[in-house]
């Protein structure tokens, strides 16, 4: 059975001139004059929003940005979020200075129908991230609405605060939005039983946060390709790049421990078999292509696969049925290092089988490319969804009411 059917859906409750808390994820990338540089996640946000405003609620937003540690820190300001999504429904919005500060109160208390009040990054307070250090942060967020929506899919896999805490407050009223109702379709028609031959394809630079998934993708599909800066790792703990040595022991025997499931299972991992490496990322003054053979200069770094690579991956996942790509290849923000994931992102674009893509980075480079729609879904988690598709339920789901 679906997730759907089994807990509360935006739709099932009474939600007429109420007032509504609305978790989001409005982590989205920003350059560094704070533009947001793809707003797909908000683009999604937006049929529950505007669905809570038909129904005449004032609407109490609430997101995360970014990890600013517990500490307010400007640069993860979700002003120009607000002021993004403000423009994008074409209404004005008021944009609170906190969380949970009692001017923060009253603004959420005189709210009328059709209003809306964006409240500040969620992870200024360290008690978003460890709830149990500050149990009334949630009890004060709850205290703001009269229901709790959560369309917070990107994140529905941390046990936050605003995650699985308000709902503790509000019981028998905290409901999934429509963004996550159509995260779990996806999830529930492709991914649950997915059609086999099923291939993973996993980058990004999360290195310590990824390998548990890894490890237990390892049990569900047919092959796993590592690219990022993960696959660095994996080819120093396999002795086949001796010069790259910035991981730590514990990380080269995580990557130790996935190269034995790997062999247990016998499903096997591709890692990249050269790479694109400079002596700077931001002013690189010089770039190579260099294959595992020749080790690196101790002074480059690779920052994206290399040709050989895309080559082979290119010809290897012809043979799938499903695949799934979650994070970029290389540091593909910056031009010298995009190839390697606008070439594998066009070559699954390419392919006639059932096509998955999640996580901020890997979309918007998706969305760069004008390819969207050649996916079947793409998923506004990253790491959500690989724990979705590890746990096949995650935190924020469960916390919500129970349908019956
Ligand atoms: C994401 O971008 O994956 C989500 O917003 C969660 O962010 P986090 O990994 O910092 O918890």
């Amino acid at each position: 059975m679906g997730f759907e059917l089994e807990k509360l859906q935006i739709t099932d409750l009474d939600l007429s001139n109420s007032k509504v808390l609305l978790r989001v994820d409005f982590n989205v990338p920003l350059d560094s004059a704070q533009n947001i540089t793809d707003d797909t996640r908000i683009r999604r946000a937006l049929p529950t929003i505007k669905y809570l405003l038909e129904k005449n609620c004032s609407i109490i937003i609430l997101s995360h940005l970014g990890r600013p540690d517990g500490k307010v820190n400007t640069n993860y300001s979700l002003s120009p979020c607000a002021k993004h999504l403000a423009k994008l429904l074409d209404i004005p919005l008021t944009i609170a200075n906190d969380c949970i500060s009692e001017q923060t109160i009253t603004l959420a208390s005189r709210l009328k129908p059709k209003e809306i009040l964006f409240l500040e990054n969620l992870r200024f307070y360290e008690a978003e991230k460890h709830p149990k250090n500050d149990p009334l942060f949630a009890k004060t967020l709850a205290s703001l609405g009269d229901y709790f929506i959560n369309d917070a899919f990107g994140c529905a896999h941390r046990k936050h605060s605003s995650i699985t805490e308000i709902p503790k407050y509000l019981p028998d009223r905290s409901a999934m939005g429509f963004l996550m109702q159509r995260e779990l379709e996806n999830f529930n028609k492709y991914l649950r039983s997915p059609k086999k031959p099923f291939f993973a394809v996993v980058g990004g630079s999360k290195v310590s946060s990824k390998s548990g998934v890894l490890a237990s993708l390892l049990q569900q599909v047919d092959a796993l390709f590592i690219g990022g800066a993960m696959a660095v790792s994996m080819l120093q703990a396999k002795g086949d790049l001796p010069c790259q040595a910035k991981n730590t022991s514990d990380i080269l025997d995580i990557c130790k421990h996935i190269f034995t499931i790997s062999k247990d299972l016998n499903v096997p991992i591709f890692l990249p078999t050269d790479f694109i490496i400079a002596d700077s990322l931001e002013k690189p003054a010089s770039i190579k292509t260099t294959n595992l053979e020749n080790a690196f200069p101790s002074n480059y770094t690779a920052y994206d696969i290399g040709p050989k690579t895309i080559f082979e991956w290119k010809n290897k996942i012809q043979d799938s049925q499903t695949i799934f790509w979650n994070g970029p290849l290389g540091v593909f923000e910056k031009k010298d290092f995009a190839n390697g994931t606008f070439e594998i992102a066009k070559a699954i674009s390419r392919l006639q089988c059932t096509k998955i893509a999640g996580g901020g980075d890997s979309v918007a480079s998706i969305n760069q490319l004008h390819i969207e729609n050649k996916f079947t879904h793409l998923s506004t988690g990253g790491g959500a969804f690989l724990e979705l598709i590890e746990h096949k339920t995650l935190p924020g789901i469960d916390a919500l009411t129970d349908s019956k």
